[in-house]
């Protein structure tokens, strides 16, 4: 017995090492949300192998798929459409994923859509629990998605789309958390370890530099990249980091790390605040992995707060990569295009967009 009358959208996400899967209505209700992680296969690895991760995906989909229309209590006669990640991610992770969802399309007779991970993560803010409706993104709207492989911050407008405001130049901040992470012996994932480390530590220890301002150059004029002044860049941070250790191993590791955590927030801080600021915005969606950070989640809701304007964070397993938020995100695309032709594709480099 289900809960919802509306119709159903089964979601597939295998972009880097979570296989995922989840049964979601046209109202955002999530009915099941199933993440099978391989963090502990690549873990031996420090970081994610992208051959290991396609084939533990082609092993794992069907199984994940089944576990979540039977959490969901329905069976694929009650699915209307089916939904896949099409980019950004790995690229053999990518197309393991999309391959199922085409021969999931075709011997259910479904609609399939491709959807942009990137706007998933801002579509987790468009998720409830059965019952509520919770479809649509508040705008206007500044958001910020973090995540291990990007760091964009983009607006959303009153009247629609998206405008991305600026991007990382080198590391995204995910990925800077996940090296010095590693450099400290923190093992993989290392965000989450990084983040336990730092509550033992003291961050004045050490001294970091925070990569502020105006960036000027050439790259200002990336296309789709307003200004320098939202740019990001972690990766000078983290030599920072490495340079400091190697001079002095007399350095306390949570205090190592609860001084890079600092930076990385102070600096995602900063940015968005100025994003609020110019654009006159009274609402931040924060989204992606790193949106688990409990100092950034504090940080931002105390900065924001203070000016008036309303942080909203998913709760944290939808922070995190899930297939939920790409259903959501599913019945948006079907909404502005319809189904996908079945020569659809991957996109490995696929940017943010709505
Ligand atoms: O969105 P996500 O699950 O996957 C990608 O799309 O990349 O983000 C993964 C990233 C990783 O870099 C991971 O270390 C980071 O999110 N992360 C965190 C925390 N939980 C996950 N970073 C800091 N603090 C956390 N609690
Ligand atoms: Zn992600």
């Amino acid at each position: 017995m289900i809960a919802t009358e509306h119709p159903l959208c089964l979601g597939l996400e295998t972009s880097c090492d979570e296989t995922a899967a989840a049964v979601v209505s046209r109202a955002g209700e999530v009915l099941s949300s199933v993440v099978a992680s391989q963090a502990q296969l690549h873990a031996q690895f420090g970081g994610v192998v992208p051959e290991v991760a396609a084939r533990r995906h082609l092993e794992a989909s069907l199984p994940v798929v089944e576990r979540a229309l039977s959490e969901a209590g329905v069976r694929w006669e009650r699915i209307s459409l089916l939904a896949v990640t099409r980019g950004p991610g790995l690229p053999a992770a990518l197309l393991v994923g999309l391959a199922v969802g085409k021969a999931l399309a075709l011997a259910r007779g479904l609609p399939l859509v491709g959807v942009n991970h990137l706007a998933g993560h801002l579509y987790a803010h468009a998720l409830g629990d059965p019952g509520q409706n919770a479809r649509s993104l508040p705008r206007p709207a500044v958001g910020l998605v973090v995540s291990g492989s990007h760091t964009d911050l983009c607006l959303l407008p009153a009247a629609g789309g998206l405008v991305l405001l600026g991007t990382t130049l080198d590391d995204a901040a995910g990925e800077a958390l996940d090296k010095v992470a590693r450099l400290l012996g923190l093992g993989y994932p290392g965000g989450p370890a990084l983040e336990r480390a730092a509550r033992e530590g003291d961050p004045t220890r050490l001294s970091l530099p925070r990569p502020l301002g105006l960036l000027r150059g050439p790259r200002q004029e990336q296309p789709g990249v307003v200004g320098g002044q939202y740019a990001f860049s972690f990766s000078g941070l983290k030599t920072a980091v490495a340079t400091a250790f190697g001079r002095d191993p007399g350095l306390a590791v949570p205090d190592v790390a609860a001084a890079f955590q600092q930076a990385v927030v102070d600096t995602l801080v900063q940015r968005t605040l100025s994003a609020v600021r110019d654009h006159r915005v009274h609402t931040v969606l924060l989204a992606g992995g790193v949106a688990a950070n409990g100092l950034l989640r504090t940080r931002l809701h105390t900065e924001l707060h203070a000016l008036g304007v309303e942080l909203r964070v998913p709760p944290v397993r939808y922070c995190t990569d899930n297939a939920a938020m790409i259903a959501a995100a599913g019945w948006m695309a079907w909404q502005q295009g319809g189904a996908a032709d079945w020569d659809l594709d991957v996109d490995p480099g696929l940017p943010l967009a709505l």
